[in-house]
């Protein structure tokens, strides 16, 4: 099967955590996060993926190459103009090779989730859908694209992110996930910018065509914002989901070669440790993520946070739900928390932000 994997976009940036990096290619325990989704791809029995890219395009190719290392083929789309993800669809599609009637398999790149892929596609053939979409059920779907269908499964409307209250009509949202069948991908207008959630799904249910939603409420999880990214690290390491990419045993941390780890410091809540980084004795990482090359010193602690790549956090400095910056210092004695962000290379100099007395 092939499968087209949307890579692009305004939103595919993730400042402040990584300034050259595009959200797909952040580290993810211990591997590029892009990396868990080809390999699941693959192990779906995808063979063949179309990378449809945009911002940053440059770095995924020298990191997968022709993909023979996950034992596919990579072909690599790039939009000079972001088109939109109907139009970024639409323009991959170029590359697929699969006849008219086969299934391809379409995915957001920002999306961490457990589904049976290959579940998905026998129930798309089952149903004899032109679309298929995998649907999750969410407490605030506002922020989504909401998806009722009957009980059949048949969707009856598509309301990408609902603006007025009366619009809420069903808590399922789309997780992100679609089975489109190949002549389907055709009819969408080519050249232009085209939301697939906007524009194709809701002119395809005007038009009769037959959008099928499978419900699964497996573990599914949008890594729009950094805290997020931090969760679906810590999951994957923890083997809260699985991920055939996972570069080691799933356990409370994962420390990559090349790492110093001091004897007394203490690792939990599927932490990963980059390689070339050093943790000191007595310092303690809960379920963060902390890039290559990084320092975290003596009587730190660190909790659900995330440490850029070269950054520094200075002895005793506590960070709770922080993001830190590529090559960013932050001085002894500090406490950030509540989803603070120190932007790239910045330095913040020691005891200069707290929420409690100075020692
Ligand atoms: N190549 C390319 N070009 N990719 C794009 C473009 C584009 O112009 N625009 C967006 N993408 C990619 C993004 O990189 C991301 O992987 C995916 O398409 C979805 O775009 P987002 O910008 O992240 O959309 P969203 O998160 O607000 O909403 C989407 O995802 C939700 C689930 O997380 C929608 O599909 C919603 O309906 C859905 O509920
Ligand atoms: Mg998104």
């Amino acid at each position: 099967m092939e499968a087209i994997l949307l890579v692009g976009g305004k939103g595919s940036r993730l400042r402040p955590v990584t300034e050259y990096t595009p959200k797909p290619m952040v580290p993810t325990a211990g591997v590029p996060f892009l990396a868990h989704q080809l390999a699941k791809a693959r192990a779906a029995g995808v063979t063949h993926v179309v990378l449809a890219t945009s911002y940053l395009a440059e770095v995924f190719e020298p990191y997968f190459g022709d993909g023979a290392d996950l034992d596919l083929r990579i072909t690599y789309i790039h939009e000079n103009e972001p088109l939109g993800t109907g139009g970024a669809i639409r323009n991959a599609a170029d590359a697929l090779t699969c006849g008219p009637d086969e299934p391809v398999l379409i995915f957001n790149g920002d999306i961490l989730t457990g589904l049976d892929i290959a579940g998905l596609v026998d129930s798309h053939r089952a149903a004899g859908a032109d679309v298929s979409l995998h649907l999750t059920r969410v407490e605030d779907p506002s922020a989504f694209g909401l998806v009722p269908t009957d009980e059949t499964g048949r969707v009856l409307a598509f309301t990408e992110k609902p603006q007025r209250p009366e619009e809420i009509v069903t808590d399922q949202v789309n997780a992100g996930c679609y089975v489109f069948r190949r002549s389907v991908i055709d009819t969408i207008p080519a050249g232009r910018v085209v939301s697939v959630e906007r524009e194709t799904f809701p002119g395809l249910l005007e038009s009769g065509a037959h959008l099928h939603g499978v419900v699964d409420q497996t573990y599914w999880l949008d890594l729009g914002r950094p805290a997020a990214l931090i969760q679906a690290s810590a999951d994957l390491v923890r083997g809260v989901v699985r991920s055939p990419a996972l570069p080691g045993k799933t356990g409370e941390y994962l420390v990559l070669p090349g790492a110093t780890v001091e004897d007394g410091a203490k690792l939990s809540g599927g932490t990963v440790v980059g390689a070339g980084s050093f943790i000191a004795a007595d310092a303690v990482v809960e379920g963060s993520i902390v890039l290559d090359g990084a320092r975290v010193e003596a009587g730190a602690q660190v909790r659900a946070s995330f440490v850029g790549a070269g950054a520094r956090v200075g002895s005793r400095t506590v960070l709770d739900n922080a993001v830190i910056g590529d090559r960013a210092e932050v001085g002894e004695d500090n406490e950030l928390q509540g989803g603070a962000r120190v932007w790239c290379h910045s330095t913040l100099p020691d005891a200069a932000i707290r929420f409690s007395p100075k020692p």
